[in-house]
Formats: structure tokens, sequence, C-alpha cells
């Protein structure tokens, strides 16, 4: 990794992973809950990055080919609108696809891709900087939620926060605004962000999106209960479980479940998590917004 980064010099990379001791503590709390839950950002080891990649290109998943269509067809009226030169931060980054959309554009003095995923980041930073040799990088792996802090050797200027793929919709909305509120600091005065919100939309269209035809939200669902085995020491077995999601139309979201198939027991650790036949982790939500829903959540958080 380190000799790689000697030969880049357009490219600076922060490791801030959390600990995995707060990992660990986190995940057992949610698994000892009434209604158990993992936090979503555990879907994200390399494999699950992956197959989240893999779930944005297909057929049922219309939101990344929509924005990326917006994106395309309206680069340059948002880069007049946001100047050139600026500071451009990615909250959940993943593989940088979308952001090659404006970076001609905007011409941004240094981009700042935030993600969870160490190794996938570290991957889709360099291939970055290969293709964009005149551009600054500074990737910083981070849970970029809670009250993680930008850090102080960003270049001074206006800054742009580039939030698309309806990643604000996987919190509650009251985590949601106190998001928005975090990012209207990481704005400073001058700054600005761009946000990608999906809209309400017909059940059928929904529930294909997260129930594809292929599996591949199945699998990316499951492939977190492996990846908590390595983090926990843990002994769940994903043919054990089954993945669910459905439409929530009281709380205007798309719910994602892992349904235990049978009675079982599953060591984690030095604890143990019983589980009765049909009992679920709730493992993700996606709230789907309105014009006015979302611009009064955004007020709420002190946007204009
Ligand atoms: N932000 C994406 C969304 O809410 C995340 C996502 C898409 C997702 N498909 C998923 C999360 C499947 C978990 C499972 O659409």
């Amino acid at each position: 990794m380190t000799d790689t980064l000697a030969k880049l010099n357009n490219l600076k990379f922060d490791n801030q992973h959390p600990s995995e001791g707060d990992c660990r503590s986190e995940l057992l709390r949610g698994l000892k809950q009434k209604q158990k839950f993992i936090n979503a950002k555990f879907f994200y080891d390399a494999k699950g990055s992956e197959l989240f990649d893999e779930i944005t290109r297909l057929d049922e998943y219309y939101p990344t080919r929509t924005e990326m269509a917006i994106l395309q067809d309206n680069s340059e009226e948002i880069a007049d609108y946001c100047g050139k030169n600026c500071v451009l931060i990615e909250p959940g980054s993943g593989t940088s696809e979308k952001i090659r959309l404006l970076l001609n554009a905007l011409q941004p003095k240094c981009y700042v891709p935030l993600d969870i995923s160490a190794e996938f980041l570290f991957e889709a930073a360099t291939t970055l900087v290969r293709e964009y040799p005149w551009l600054q990088v500074h990737a910083i792996c981070a849970d970029f939620v809670h009250n993680w802090k930008l850090p102080n050797s960003l270049p001074s200027g206006k800054r742009l926060i580039f939030y698309p793929g309806s990643t604000i919709g996987n919190l509650e909305p009251e985590k949601a605004v106190a998001q928005l509120e975090r990012l209207s600091g990481w704005m400073e005065d001058t700054g600005g962000a761009l946000i990608g919100v999906d809209l309400h939309k017909c059940e059928k269209r929904l529930h294909a999106a997260y129930n594809d035809s292929r599996g591949v939200t199945a699998d990316f669902n499951l492939n977190v209960l492996s990846h908590i085995n390595r983090l926990l020491d843990a002994e769940f077995d994903p043919e054990a479980f089954t993945h669910h999601a459905f439409y929530n139309k009281e709380d205007c979201r798309v719910e994602m479940h892992l349904v235990s198939d049978t009675t079982q027991s599953v060591k984690c650790q030095n604890d143990i998590v019983h589980f009765t036949a049909g009992e679920t982790i709730h493992t993700e939500n996606s709230y789907k917004y309105t014009l006015e829903s979302f611009a009064d959540m955004a007020m709420r958080a002190g946007l204009k």
C-alpha cells in the first residue's frame, strides 16, 4: 500500500476506520435489542462493497442509473451554479463512479472521498488518480456520522458536499436531520451540498429494486453475517437466514431484514444470541421522500 502511495503524489490516504472494539460493542448492543439490528455500515466489507456495486448496475435498481443520467445531462449547469475550484467532499463515495461525471466540469481543487470500506476506498482512489492525473485526492476511511470531524488539513476554499445515492435515506428522519446539520457545519459559510434522494413511487417498482431476480441484494444482505462472523468471532450460518425486503407504507421506507429460518442460538464471542423461527435482524431502511418532505427536512436542519 505504501509503495503505491509513494508513486502517487496526488493521493493522500487517511485510515480512520473505527476500532475493532468499538465495532464489536456496537454490534453486540444491536443484537441484544428486542428488535435485533445491525448498523448498515457493516454491510460494507470489501465483498459487500463489491456486491453493492453490482446492485447499482441491476435492471431493477433504478436509482443509480437515474442519478447518473441527471448528473450527465446537467453537469455544466451544476458547475456554473457551484463554481470551479471547490473542495469537493463525498460521504459514502464507494467506487467514485458518479463523481466522474462532474469532475471535468467542476475542476475541484481537491476531491475528498469518505467511505467506511478501507480497501475498497483505496482501490477506488488509486484508480481515480490514475485516470485524473491533475486531480488532488484526499481519501478518508471513516464512519462519517456521529461526531466525526473533517481533518484540518483540507485546503481552504468553498466546499461542495456531494451526497448522492439516497444515502441520506438510509438514516431515520431524526438522524437524517442531524446528519444534514453536520454537513451544514462542513460547508462553513460559503459552501453547499448536492444531495440525491429517492422519491416515492409505486410499491411494485420499489419492491423489485430491493428484491432483484438474480438475488444480488439477498447476497448483499446475507453477506453482513459473514462480515460480523469475522468481527465478532461469531458463528452465524448465512444459510440459516433469509433476505426479506418490503415497503413499509406507513413509515415511507423500504425495510430490509434477515429472517431466522429456525429457532437457533448463535455464539458471538462470549455471548449467545437466541432467535425464534421467523425472528428478524433489521439491517437497513431506505426512506423515500417527496420534494416537500425532503425540503422540509433540509429546512429543519437550517439549510436553504
Ligand atoms: N442507499 C441505497 C438505497 O437505499 C442503499 C441500498 C440499495 C441498499 N440497495 C440496498 C442497502 C440493499 C441495503 C440493501 O437504495
